[in-house]
């Protein structure tokens, strides 16, 4: 049975739920993809893209659309990717089982996708397969790297995990926030920190304890619990019990070691970004009071900079850093 960080993006609404995010930083995100594009795909490679989703890729680089073969596990997403692209091929398969001979590609890559893979050593055995000697894998990571991941990779241990959420732009984004992790040992001192906050929170933490993911994800799935997951998230920060992880650097060093361990060569893995200057409209209207937009692979930040308002006149600056990974496979 897959696990919920591969299953939830069997609905479309899942995917669809970034939009008034990826909205602001479209255009510095895509200036960030062409410049690798324009490092490793040459006239002819023929390139495979793992978990399309709804086409977000070949929308961000359309010059390309044409060299990409788009791949997608849930056939409910790839009829809705053909219904909007209806001139691009789409297959409908599992990283884990790709249905195609071995050596078939120059270039494989995904956009934010390997994030939310349970079993990265078996995706990449599968990748490598169908990848030529000398190919390229790439993967770009514009959203924050799956929570979900993680909670399964810490289940029984020593520790559980509470949502960090600090985000602010916009407040859909607040479902990709950070994550702290206490130690069991300190679960009775946690307790006393939520008892005394509020008689509600007591029951609220001993359900927690007993289901993290679950709960976490009721914040994700409802806004009007959002607020919860937020209150939540300032008790555990104050009793100093936590210590904070990042759901990006844990995956960055997971998605390294997979490469390596699978026969490819890093030829570059870090965060890249790029700035664009839009004027303000469709939702950038929203934002009358802001001028300076950050997209911190997935960690959006949004400030008034009132040095530059004259220079921007009716723009806005949005700067998209994303986390880009590049390696070749070498046997
Ligand atoms: C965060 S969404 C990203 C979709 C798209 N690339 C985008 O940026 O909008 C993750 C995608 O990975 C796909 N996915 C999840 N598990 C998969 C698997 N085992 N094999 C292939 N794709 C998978 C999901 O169906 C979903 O489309």
């Amino acid at each position: 049975m897959q696990h919920t960080s591969e299953s939830k993006w069997d609905h479309e609404i899942n995917i669809r739920q970034f939009e008034p995010y990826r909205a602001i930083f479209r255009e510095a995100s895509s200036q960030v993809i062409r410049d690798i594009m324009a490092q490793h795909v040459g006239q002819s490679s023929r390139i495979l893209e793992i978990g399309s989703g709804l086409g977000e890729f070949t929308s961000l680089v359309p010059e390309y659309k044409y060299k990409i073969l788009q791949s997608e596990q849930s056939e409910r997403v790839a009829k809705q990717n053909k219904t909007l692209n209806p001139d691009l091929p789409i297959v409908v398969a599992s990283v884990y089982s790709l249905p195609f001979n071995t050596q078939q590609f120059d270039i494989v890559m995904g956009y934010s996708v390997f994030d939310n893979f349970l079993n990265l050593e078996k995706a990449f055995g599968e990748v490598s397969r169908v990848l030529k000697s000398g190919g390229t894998f790439l993967h770009f990571l514009d959203l924050q790297a799956s929570p979900e991941v993680l909670f399964e990779q810490y289940k029984g241990k020593e520790v559980i995990l509470f949502p960090s959420l600090t985000s602010d732009v916009p407040s859909s984004a607040v479902s990709r926030c950070g994550l702290q992790l206490v130690n069991k040992i300190d679960l009775d001192q946690l307790k006393r920190y939520f008892s005394d906050s509020h008689v509600l929170w007591g029951p609220w933490f001993e359900s927690y304890v007993r289901d993290p993911m679950t709960l976490y994800r009721m914040g994700i799935i409802n806004p009007r619990y959002q607020s919860v997951l937020k209150k939540a998230s300032e008790i555990v920060k104050q009793s100093g019990l936590a210590k904070e992880i990042n759901p990006n650097d844990e995956f960055h060093s997971s998605l390294e070691r997979n490469l390596l361990a699978n026969g490819f060569s890093i030829i570059q893995l870090g965060v890249l970004e790029a700035m664009a200057l839009q004027s303000r409209t469709g939702i950038l209207k929203q934002y009358s009071a802001v001028n300076v937009f950050v997209n911190n692979v997935g960690i959006g930040t949004s400030t008034y900079d009132p040095k530059i308002s004259s220079e921007l006149g009716d723009r806005v600056k949005t700067i998209s850093r994303l986390h880009v990974a590049a390696a070749q496979k070498y046997c």
